[in-house]
């Protein structure tokens, strides 16, 4: 006889039993009626046939599974991965003590950024040799390869850390921007009276040997969107200061890795 090949997940079981244990004390407490059972489903279709799924999930979920992950944990916190990441970015090159230069068009429009940091261990240790990637938005607050008309990978790229764990990269000031607020994401934030903001920010992915893989955002003080953040993907010690030096901004945080 043929062997049966089963597809039971025991963790995906786990889960869900979990979830409707929860879910049947919140229908308790909601006191959730069938028709406003009805006008979730025809939403929540409405929001899968968008392609709007991800976004919602980032925008209103991603941040609690991070802090349920990582609050008091030792090492920087994450902050969301959101969902304009997309893989191949262009390895970035410079010569010794010259900034990488993030990709970006002839004629990118907006403020010149010095980035500078550095990456460490929660030991301590300098971590050279680290992958760093980074990507953020343009001037006008849009993401390359996400309704944008910039080359897919513009405003994106990976380089490594020199052997203290430095690294230093010149781009532009990205800027506040609204989510995407004319389907059902934004037919969500107007049932709830919240505007569509995220505070500007750039998004790093650090990766090493021995180490968890480090997602997180930096944020600039003095932003107006870094307490009603829509994402609520704001963490304070990513905050970080921007300096005039006349003709251009900089700014620096450092990093500290997880052990894996
Ligand atoms: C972002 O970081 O770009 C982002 C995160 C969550 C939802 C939408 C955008
Ligand atoms: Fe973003």
């Amino acid at each position: 006889m043929e062997k049966q090949v089963t597809k039971k997940n025991e963790r995906v079981e786990e889960v869900f039993n979990l979830f409707i244990k929860h879910v049947q004390a919140f229908l308790k407490e909601a006191e959730l009626n069938h028709q406003e059972y009805t006008n979730f489903v025809h939403w929540a279709d409405r929001l899968g046939r968008s392609g709007e799924l991800p976004l919602y999930a980032d925008v209103f979920l991603e941040t609690h599974v991070l802090k349920a992950m990582y609050t008091d944990m030792p090492g920087t916190q994450p902050s969301l991965l959101g969902p304009y990441f997309i893989d191949g970015s262009p390895r970035l090159e410079a010569d010794p003590g010259e900034p990488f230069v993030l990709t970006q068009r002839p004629d990118e429009e907006g403020e010149v950024l010095y980035f500078k940091g550095n990456v460490s261990s929660v030991d301590g240790r300098k971590l050279g040799n680290t992958r760093v990637e980074m990507w953020q938005n343009d001037a006008g607050g849009k993401y390359s390869a996400f309704d944008s008309d910039a080359p897919r990978y513009n405003l994106r790229g990976h380089f490594y850390t020199d052997e203290n764990g430095n690294f230093e990269v010149k781009t532009f000031v990205p800027v506040p921007y609204s989510i995407p607020d004319q389907g059902p994401t934004g037919e969500f934030l107007e049932y709830m009276d919240q505007h569509p903001m995220r505070p500007a920010h750039l998004h790093l992915m650090f990766e090493t040997e021995g180490h968890e893989t480090l997602i997180t955002q930096v944020f600039f003080e003095g932003d107006k969107w870094l307490e009603t953040d829509v994402a609520e993907g704001v963490r304070e010690e990513l905050v970080t200061k921007l300096e005039d030096n006349g003709s251009h901004k900089e700014a620096s945080l450092n990093f500290v890795m997880r052990k894996a």
